[in-house]
């Protein structure tokens, strides 16, 4: 039986020993053992050089690649015994994706983008999109096209996206990449501010150390483990 205290204690994301190697000649061992957990309203960011493993560990946090060892865990969830299409209908709900791409559907308008998740899951709330638009400051381009918008405010209708079903966890990789240094300010804020209300945990992967002050934690992804940083 699981005790009450037991699960309110549960971290939100945990990982366990996980390793993945690529197939090629040789094989490229890029997770050697990566243990990681994430609490309720905590922020961690993972820095690292470039090809280090960042963007594999976060799409096995995912659930979008499947570890070749270890555990991955939504609460009590076993994300690495489900298959792809059990995922796909879990994923919105307990994490939101923000990546360096926006990924943002080109045919759809700005407020079709952000409620895409209910959408896709038959829980469509136009007033949830209204609520996310007007947060990212996006109110007045609802029913613009994403052809139409910069990359800052890009992003920030992926931020909006990712939070549709208020999920536990955002996990943002490089979500700035592609910004210059003030877009880039404007959309970290933006997603911290957002989610500390919110309680909302955040894993992210940035190469930006500077702009990553406040955040609880920061790990550094070196040679397949994840080493944390004071
Ligand atoms: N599908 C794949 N098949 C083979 N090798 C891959 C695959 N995906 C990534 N790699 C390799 O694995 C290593 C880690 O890639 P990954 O994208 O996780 O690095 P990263 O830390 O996110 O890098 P960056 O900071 O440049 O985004 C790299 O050497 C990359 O070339
Ligand atoms: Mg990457």
């Amino acid at each position: 039986m699981v005790l009450p205290y037991y699960s309110a204690m549960r971290p939100l994301i945990c990982c366990k020993d996980l390793h993945r190697t690529y197939e090629s000649t040789p094989p490229l061992q890029v997770l050697k053992g990566v243990d990681f957990t994430v609490g309720r309203g905590e922020i961690a960011v993972i820095l690292g050089p470039s090809g280090t493993g960042k963007s594999t560990l976060m799409h096995l946090l995912a659930g979008l690649d499947t570890p070749d060892h270890g555990e991955i865990w939504w609460e009590s969830l076993p994300v690495h015994t489900y298959r792809p299409q059990k995922l796909a209908r879990l994923r919105s709900k307990h994490v939101g994706l923000v990546f360096q791409q926006h990924y943002l559907l080109e045919d759809l308008t700005v407020l079709e983008n952000a409620t895409l998740p209910g959408r896709l899951t038959g829980e469509l709330e136009i007033q949830r999109g209204e609520v996310l638009l007007e947060a990212v400051g996006l109110s007045q381009r609802s029913s613009a096209y994403p052809k139409t918008l910069s990359g800052g405010e890009k992003q920030r209708l992926a931020v909006a996206r990712a939070l549709y079903h208020r999920p536990p966890v955002v996990l943002a990789d490089e979500p700035t990449g592609s910004l210059d240094r003030g877009n880039a300010r404007v959309v970290y804020q933006l997603l911290v501010d957002l989610c500390r209300e919110d309680d909302t945990s955040v894993v992210m992967v940035t190469h930006d150390e500077a702009l990553v002050d406040e955040v609880d934690r920061k790990f550094n992804l070196i040679d397949g483990v994840l080493v944390p940083l004071d």
